[in-house]
């Protein structure tokens, strides 16, 4: 069986503008497997949100190629794009981005009616990852009711519910309190126990080791390090 879920091979970035161009990322090749934990640490603007941007199939690469479960997507159409991204991969910003004027449960169950479950299997799943992350008093609050921690926990729990092949986290738990970040990192945990991958940028250096490897964005370069 096929353990990979992305492949990058020889992907750089460029950002050019008039006055100058900027090279981001330069020739990176990278593969992630199914169960994998993996940090995602370097400088602020060393490209960490570039690359899982490139990884989400948000943004084109300058050049290089992308594959997702051995399908090259460099060169695919946004609606075969939009299809993995709806089931395959799930992104978490460090600002959230509920919608606000559904509530928290319905924020979480949004994804699960998109992707054509039940309205009552679909809400039950959506009760029962919020009471994972001890949301369950706040289910039908809306999302400017909650503090950032909380909203932050549904995000995440919106980003999981579908339990898509990689999650991709932008710095999940740069504005939370260690309490709330332990909680978010235990689901990150509960996904690779089910072969899903979870890639997460951060600048805590506790939790970047606490991944099976930490990647090294630097010059645009990328090295893999075990500690
Ligand atoms: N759309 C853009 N246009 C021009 N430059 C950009 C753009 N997005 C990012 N950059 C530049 O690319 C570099 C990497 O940015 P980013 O990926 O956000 O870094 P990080 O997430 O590691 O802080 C920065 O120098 C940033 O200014
Ligand atoms: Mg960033």
């Amino acid at each position: 069986m096929n353990k990979e879920i992305i492949k990058l091979s020889k992907i750089s970035k460029k950002f050019l503008s008039p006055d100058k161009n900027i090279s981001v990322l330069k020739n990176i090749n990278l593969k992630i497997n199914k169960g994998e934990l993996v940090s995602l640490v370097g400088p602020s603007g060393s490209g960490k949100s570039t690359l899982l941007h490139i990884i989400a199939l948000l943004d084109q690469p300058s050049s290089g190629e992308i594959f997702f479960k051995s399908k090259n997507f460099s060169r695919s159409s946004d609606s075969e794009k939009d299809i993995v991204r709806k089931k395959g991969i799930s992104v978490i910003y460090q600002q959230n981005n509920l919608l606000s004027d559904f509530t928290a449960l319905e924020n979480v169950t949004i994804p699960l009616l998109n992707n054509g479950i039940g309205i009552n299997d679909a809400t039950k799943k959506a009760t029962k990852i919020l009471s994972t992350v001890n949301l369950s008093k706040r289910l039908n609050h809306f999302p400017s009711e909650l503090s950032g921690g909380e909203q932050q926990r549904v995000a995440v729990s919106r980003a999981l519910i579908t339990e898509p092949d990689i999650i991709l986290a932008d710095e999940p738990t740069g504005s939370l309190d260690r309490k709330t970040a332990d909680e978010i990192f235990s689901l990150f945990l509960k996904m690779k126990s089910k072969n899903r991958a979870v890639l997460y940028a951060t600048h805590n250096r506790e939790l970047a080791n606490r991944a099976d490897y930490k990647l090294n964005l630097l010059d645009g370069n990328i090295t893999r390090k075990y500690e």
